[in-house]
Order: structure tokens, then C-alpha cells, then sequence
């Protein structure tokens, strides 16, 4: 997706640079937008340590110096870094001296996350340099350097090989997605924040949480407490305070959560705590159009969310809506014709409105292509349509002049078990996309792990490798 250049590019690289043979040699993934490399190698010191002197960013919170505890364990893989006899201390590697030149540290849509990694084992002492804009750059060299390195058995220490490296890096898209559903099946915390870790060490940087569906409401909603009456048990929860805890430890690995709330269909579970959202008891979906505690309800729900989730984006779904319960439904029928709107008129309304007020509490507003496919020229200008039916649909959405994320489901569902990894790898968000002003609109990619047929037992294995293979597109 979303990262490397693709493979085609690359073996070309590979030619100009290094000669064919060399290609199978470099084990990073995914691929750097460029890359040098020698046939040298030194080991790393035993106080192999993080030195950040010449930096801007002060590292308050401890972003940089966790990622650094994070890199040493992935290093040694719990190996034990033996020094027998006399070691001369001036040809390791000391460790990694890191300058990053901002500040700040917002994680955010469109940040820089560009860095600069080399190794040249020159003076003394040596240390491996990362020179990144942001400190979530930094964390993307950490994670290079780490594929640069491993335990070796016969010297019993962490080894660098084609040293001298010089690599320069940064994403082809500022989205690079991957959703989990934690509807149909609950996920505990702890899973979702391994799957967090795994993201990191393939540079995705967006979790879009599809918190709540048709099967059940998880979250809990301070301005509507009876809303998590509609998860599958009293333990199968989350609080805000879990859900603010999910986003600041993404946050630390410069991942953000993208919340999602579908609306008007797969919100079933809603009326368990509010059956007012119903059309009615024997039709319970979609959410009731005619009904001004509906957006309410939405209005609160939006508001508890942007004190927590402070990616710019939220999410609004909008797909899949089958409107025949208001059609069925004699209040809601009256309603609409005193509005003079057919049911298909009311879908957009609905989905406008809901729009309204997501900006209304600061966000801009992704929605699934449903959306465009039946309204597009109506949608607010700054909609990011969420293409996921098949292929073809991003060249429409910025012709349209609107932006778009690629997840066609026959390259990019996790959850179809017979889309293959080369076909995750070859999925390419650019197709027949060639104007400048117009790749731009393509914000980037979305893997998606539907929870449908995996819990917490299989979501692991299930969204790697392939997931992997469509970070290196
Ligand atoms: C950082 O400190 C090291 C060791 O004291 C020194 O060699 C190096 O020049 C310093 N670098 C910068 C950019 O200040
Ligand atoms: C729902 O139940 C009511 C009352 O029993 C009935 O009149 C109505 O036709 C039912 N609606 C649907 C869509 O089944
Ligand atoms: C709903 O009304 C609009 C505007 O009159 C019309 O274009 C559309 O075909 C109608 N849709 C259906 C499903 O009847
Ligand atoms: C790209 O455009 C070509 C020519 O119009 C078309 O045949 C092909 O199906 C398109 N590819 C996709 C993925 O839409």
C-alpha cells in the first residue's frame, strides 16, 4: 500500500545500484524508498545505548526512549548477549545517536514520518545515526535498524552485516490502515494492543476501530450509559477510559485510531439500551430517520468521542443500508411523506446529517462508498470516501474531486481466506490514476480484519503475514 516502491521499481534499484545478486540480501520490509548498502559487519556494544544530543524534541513522555527499550528486546529476542575475553570497545557499535527536529510530538493525519538512517563505521566511537522531521520518524528508523540486525549464534552478539548502510525513507501515503471489528466478536484489550505492536514494525499507521455493529455495542458512551447495554455480556466491555488507554498507547507508537460508528444501518445493537432508535420492535434496523432523539443520540456519542479519539477523521459507515423497516413502519411512513422524501431520499438525509454534526464536533468525516455511489455530489466537499465494494472506485471519487481510501474486498479483506498475499502485494491504490492533483486525493490503503469468523484466539495469525505484503505495495 502504502509504503515501499513497488517490487517492479525495486528490482530495478537493485540493478542500478548492486547488481541482481544482491537483491535477495536485503531483508527489509517494507522496502525504503532508498537504499545503500556495503558487505562489512560489526557488532554492537554491550551498553549499546540511545544518545539524542543535537535533538529539538526533548522526549518528555518517553515516546523515543521506550521505542528504543522496544527496538533492544526485538534485538536480542531474549538471547543473552555473551562477552567472553578482551572485546576492543572502539570497533563496536556504540549505539544509535537519533536527532529529531521537532519538537512537538501531535500525532496526526499527513505528519511528517520521513527519516534518515546511516551506519558509516567511521571515527570512534561509532554510533548508528537516525535523523528524522518528527519523532514518529524516528520510531520508523528504529524499526529499519531492527531488520538490520540479529543475534548471531557463533559469536553470541547482536550483529550489523553490509554496514556501511546509508537509508532514506519515507511513505508513498499518509494512510495506511488496517480495521478490526470488535462487534462480531469482542477483542480483550490486550489483543488489541498486540496487534497495535504488530502494526508498528510494519509502519501502518492507522487502526480504524469499528467499535460497534449490528451484533453488539461494546463502548461505553458516557452521555448515553444505556448504550453498552447492547454488548454481548457485562465483561465484554470497554470503558472510555480503556478506549482513551488504546489511544495513547497507539499513539506512543505513532499509530492513530480512526473511531467508527455506522450509521443508519448495522446499529441493531443500539436500541438494547434505547429501543426509541428502533422503527420498531419486529424491525429494528435501520435507526429510526424520523426521530430527532436519533441524531441526539448520535450528537452525544459524537461528542464523547472527540474528547477521546483525536485522529481529525472519524468515521460515519453509511453502507449497506436496506431501508424498508421505515417504509414498514406506519409512524415513520406518515413522517416521510409529510417530509415528501422516499426512502432513498431519507438514506441521504440521514447520512448528510450525521455529517452536519460530526463537523459540527471538529472532525472530518470518512464515509463507506455506498455513500458516493447513491449521493456523491451531495456529500460534504471534505468526505473521504471509503471505497470497499471492488476496484475501479477511487479513479470515480477523485474525478469527483473528492478523497478516497482503497480497500477493494478482493485484494485488501482479511477476512476472505482466499485472497492470497501476492494478490495483498499487487493491489495498487494508484491504478488508472495518472493526474498529480488527483493521486493526491488517494490518502492511501486499508487492510481489513472483519470480526466476523475470528476472536481474540486467531486475529494474530489471520491478519499476518498478508497484511505485511500490503504495507510493501
Ligand atoms: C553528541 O555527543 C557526542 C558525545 O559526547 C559527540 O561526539 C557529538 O559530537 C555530539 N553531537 C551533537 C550533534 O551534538
Ligand atoms: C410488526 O408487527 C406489527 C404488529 O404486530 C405488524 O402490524 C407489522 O406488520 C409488523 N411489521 C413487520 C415489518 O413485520
Ligand atoms: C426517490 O426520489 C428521487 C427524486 O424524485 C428519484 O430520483 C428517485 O428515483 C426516487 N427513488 C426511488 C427508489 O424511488
Ligand atoms: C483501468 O483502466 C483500464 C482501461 O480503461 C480498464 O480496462 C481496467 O479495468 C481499469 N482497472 C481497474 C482496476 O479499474
Amino acid at each position: 500500500m502504502i509504503w515501499g516502491t513497488i517490487f517492479l521499481c525495486l528490482v530495478f534499484q537493485a540493478i542500478l545500484v548492486f547488481g541482481v545478486q544482491d537483491l535477495k540480501n536485503l531483508n527489509i520490509w517494507p522496502m525504503p524508498k532508498s537504499v545503500e548498502y556495503g558487505d562489512k559487519s560489526i557488532f554492537l556494544s554491550k551498553n549499546f545505548h540511545l544518545m539524542t544530543n543535537g535533538s529539538k524534541y526533548l522526549d518528555k513522555d518517553g515516546i523515543l526512549k521506550d521505542g528504543f527499550t522496544r527496538l533492544l528486546d526485538v534485538l536480542t529476542a531474549n538471547n543473552v548477549i555473551e562477552y567472553v575475553g578482551k572485546v576492543d570497545e572502539s570497533v563496536l557499535l556504540q549505539g544509535i545517536h537519533v536527532v529529531v527536529n521537532s519538537e512537538s510530538d501531535e500525532l496526526q493525519y499527513d505528519i511528517d514520518e520521513s527519516y534518515k538512517l546511516y551506519i558509516h563505521p567511521e571515527g570512534s566511537p561509532i554510533y548508528a545515526n537516525i535523523e528524522a522531521a518528527t519523532v514518529y520518524g524516528a520510531l520508523h528508523g528504529l524499526q529499519t535498524f531492527s531488520q538490520l540486525c540479529h543475534f548471531n549464534l557463533k559469536s553470541r552478539k547482536l550483529i550489523v552485516n553490509q554496514i556501511p548502510w546509508t537509508i532514506t525513507d519515507q511513505p508513498r501515503f499518509s494512510y495506511r490502515g488496517l480495521l478490526i471489528d470488535t462487534s462480531r466478536h469482542y477483542q480483550p484489550l490486550p489483543m488489541i494492543k498486540k496487534v497495535i505492536d504488530s502494526m508498528a514494525y510494519a509502519k501502518l499507521n492507522v487502526l480504524h476501530w469499528h467499535i460497534v455493529d449490528k451484533q453488539s455495542f461494546p463502548l461505553e458512551i458516557p452521555s448515553y450509559p444505556k448504550l453498552w447495554n447492547g454488548a454481548y455480556s457485562l465483561t465484554e466491555r470497554y470503558t472510555m477510559a480503556a478506549a482513551a488507554e488504546i489511544v495513547s498507547y497507539a499513539k506512543r507508537r505513532g499509530i492513530n485510531v480512526l473511531a467508527e460508528l455506522d450509521v443508519p444501518g448495522h446499529a441493531e445493537s443500539w436500541g438494547v439500551g434505547y429501543p426509541a432508535l428502533w422503527p420498531s420492535k419486529n424491525c429494528t434496523e435501520p435507526l429510526d430517520v424520523s426521530s430527532d432523539f436519533t441524531f441526539k443520540l448520535i450528537d452525544g456519542v459524537l461528542s464523547d468521542f472527540s474528547k477521546t479519539f483525536k485522529y481529525k477523521f472519524v468515521h460515519l459507515g453509511g453502507d449497506e443500508v436496506d431501508t424498508s423497516c421505515w417504509s414498514s413502519t406506519p409512524r415513520i411512513q406518515k413522517w416521510l411523506k409529510q417530509q415528501g422524501l422516499n426512502e432513498s431520499q431519507a438514506y441521504e438525509y440521514f447520512v448528510l446529517k450525521a455529517q452536519k454534526i460530526a463537523v459540527s464536533h471538529g472532525f472530518e468525516v470518512i464515509n463507506w462508498e455506498e455513500t458516493f455511489n447513491h449521493f456523491g455530489s451531495k456529500l460534504d466537499r471534505k468526505t473521504v470516501v471509503h471505497n470497499w465494494l471492488g476496484g475501479g472506485v477511487a479513479e470515480q471519487v477523485v474525478e469527483a474531486g473528492l478523497r478516497c481510501i482503497v480497500s477493494n474486498q478482493d485484494k485488501w479483506y482479511l477476512d476472505h481466506l482466499d485472497a492470497t498475499w501476492d494478490m495483498f502485494y499487487m493491489n495498487e491504490p494508484l491504478t488508472n490514476i495518472t493526474k498529480p492533483e488527483q493521486q493526491k486525493l488517494v490518502l492511501g490503503g486499508e487492510v481489513c480484519m472483519w470480526g466476523e469468523t475470528i476472536d481474540g484466539s486467531d486475529i494474530e495469525q489471520t491478519i499476518w503475514p498478508r497484511a505485511a505484503a500490503a504495507a510493501g505495495t
